[in-house]
């Protein structure tokens, strides 16, 4: 069965029994501190899982695509994926064990046609902190499992969340497909890593909420949260042995392989090729989100740089020495792009910053794995924090990956020193930008300076045109024009345009004085200066003011440099007005003398 087909009937499934189809909610979480990325279908749905009441209902079914990055390590195996698709149905304070059981039944024999006796599947034992979950193994009896295939296991494999650091969790019942292949030993089954069992499903019984403290109170309503692996169930419904046979990863294989010249691939190029194939499957769909999220230095952007450097390297070993990345996503676009529009709609964006970083990253890859062979010569069997820093710094090794490479010549790192560095070294690195690029400024040329100023002027004509809750979110100026982002979610109208142009150009005719003035953040904002920045901005800041003074037209807190004069600026005017993100607009702007 494919993919599209699968996902359908199970969604058809479920909304005969009550559910609505809620759609696939972003990879990146909303309003989840606690975690980068969505790793479960019930991830946005926690508010509601806590009580509060859904404007769906009490039934509800999705395909959440995810991201686990407690997963990327063991990804070459046949199962573990960083990026996929999980299946999901929920009852929020409604059904409870024996249907959610029933039903999972039910759709794996009659739907999907797996045989009764294929079927394996584990039970909370139970620990101290919660009791052993006889009631669902009970109901896996009733509906026909004997108890040789029914496995109780501990907190580790049957206790499911909480999916950060706090929240709703619970004992869990999971689903297993025999394979058919030879048991690896005496003590083989659910849970053993060999293969022969593949998990497909988890029904989590969500009654606790953990706290802050480490405790584990009972959750207001009792919940359902189900989580069927899309990769995994296709794999045994296609009759494969992993997930990179199975129809969502064949042409990607199949497109790296040709790249890479490679006809009948040897163990070791097998694992980089998938590798490849899911790591770049991940980056496409994190830079395919609507989130926009750019490979750098934190956060969502870290992991994300960290899996496209890791496949270009992995593309390195296979003998890969042009850019290939943009060729694997748009395969990926291509197998997605039907029911994830967003993939189509941001290719641009997705091809460019794979090509971007490509191109970064490929000028330092060599140098770096020969400055690795010198630092492994030199050292015994670990790898110092400074050496592994130096990798990050001067050549743009992720910790993963040196630790990857560190592994294959069976040597420690010092991850704990590296990251104390790290630590440090962004704390420094961030002081340092904020000095520098407060003012968005890359350069002091007499034109940058001008527009700079100009940018002021027409920040303030915005709030006057369009209203106060204008905010700058972002300036970028070259010496032939200004950018600068702001917060308004509607298209400017021509007219609005016009009127903008000409606050500003009558500001400028106006020939205004530009003053500056030192003092405390705090006094300028007592003094209704503008400050757009949270960051820390030392104990005096510079506040320039347009106009003179009693009647300033703008006053900001600002690095500077600002000309004497707005006589000085010549003639505005805006070139474009477009969106950049939800709620925020660019506008370009010159000035002509
Ligand atoms: N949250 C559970 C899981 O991730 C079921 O959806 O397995």
């Amino acid at each position: 069965m494919e993919r599209k087909e699968f996902i359908k009937r199970y969604l058809e499934f479920f909304h005969k029994k009550g559910h609505k189809i809620i759609p696939s909610a972003s990879l990146i979480p909303e309003h989840d501190p606690t975690v980068l990325f969505t790793t479960a279908g019930m991830h946005p749905l926690v508010p509601f899982l806590l009580g509060q009441p859904h404007p769906q209902g009490k039934r509800l079914v999705n395909a959440q695509k995810c991201i686990r990055t407690t997963d990327i390590g063991s990804v070459g195996d046949s199962s573990h994926l960083t990026f996929f698709e999980m299946l999901g149905n929920w009852s929020l304070g409604d059904y409870w064990k024996k249907e959610a059981i029933e039903w999972s039944f039910e759709f794996l024999i009659k739907e999907l046609k797996f045989k009764p006796g294929q079927l394996h599947v584990t039970v909370f034992a139970g620990d101290g902190e919660a009791p052993k979950d006889g009631e669902s193994a009970r109901i896996w009896q009733n509906l026909g499992i004997p108890g040789e295939r029914i496995y109780w296991l501990g907190k580790s494999d049957n206790f499911w969340g909480p999916a950060g650091m706090t929240g709703p969790c619970g004992p869990c019942t999971e689903m297993f497909i025999d394979t058919g292949k030879k048991p690896c030993s005496k003590t083989c089954g659910p849970g053993c890593s060999c293969g022969k069992y593949f998990e497909i499903w988890n029904d989590v019984f969500m009654e606790y909420n953990k706290t802050a403290e480490g405790k584990y109170s009972k959750l207001k309503q009792k919940n359902v949260d189900t989580g069927m692996g899309v990769e995994r169930t296709i794999t045994m419904l296609q009759g494969k042995k992993n997930v990179y046979e199975t129809s969502v990863f064949l042409p990607v294989i199949k497109r790296i392989k040709e790249i890479a010249g490679i006809k009948n691939e040897n163990g070791g190029q097998e694992n980089s090729i998938r590798i490849i194939a899911d790591h770049l499957k991940a980056a496409v769909f994190i830079l395919g989100d609507e989130k926009r999220i750019h490979p750098g230095k934190k956060d969502q952007g870290y992991i994300l740089r960290g899996l496209i450097r890791k496949a270009i390297r992995h593309g390195n070993i296979l003998g890969i020495k042009e850019n290939f990345t943009e060729k694997i996503a748009e395969e990926v676009i291509r197998i997605y792009q039907e029911d994830y529009s967003e993939l189509s709609k941001n290719r641009k964006f997705i091809i460019e910053e794979l090509e971007k970083e490509e191109a970064l990253f490929r000028g330092t890859l060599e140098r770096g794995l020969k400055e690795f062979e010198n630092i492994c010569k030199k050292s015994k069997n670990k790898i110092l924090c400074r050496d592994a820093f130096l990798l990050y710094q001067s050549f743009g090794f992720p910790i993963e990956m040196t630790c990857e490479l560190a592994d294959e010549k069976d040597k420690k790192v010092d991850v704990n020193g590296f990251k104390k560095e790290f630590e440090r070294h962004q704390e420094i690195s961030r002081q340092g930008s904020e000095k520098k690029f407060k003012s968005g400024l890359a350069d002091t040329s007499e034109q940058t300076t001008r527009l700079h100023t100009a940018t002021h002027i027409l920040g303030q004509a915005l709030r006057e045109v369009l209203g106060s809750h204008i905010q700058q979110k972002g300036s970028n100026i070259t010496a032939e024009r200004l950018r600068f982002d702001f917060s308004h979610d509607k298209k400017m109208t021509d007219e609005e345009i016009k009127k903008t142009e000409s606050i500003v150009n009558e500001k400028i005719e106006k020939a205004m004085p530009v003053k500056r003035e030192e003092m405390t953040l705090e006094e300028a904002r007592k003094k209704g200066a503008l400050a757009f920045f949270d960051g820390k901005y030392g104990e005096k800041v510079s506040v320039y003011s347009i106009g003179k003074a009693g009647q300033e037209f703008s006053k900001e807190v600002c690095a500077g440099p600002h000309v004497q004069n707005t006589k000085e600026l010549g003639k505005f005017k805006i070139v474009k007005e477009e969106a950049v993100a939800a709620g925020v607009r660019r506008i370009k702007a010159v000035l002509v003398s």
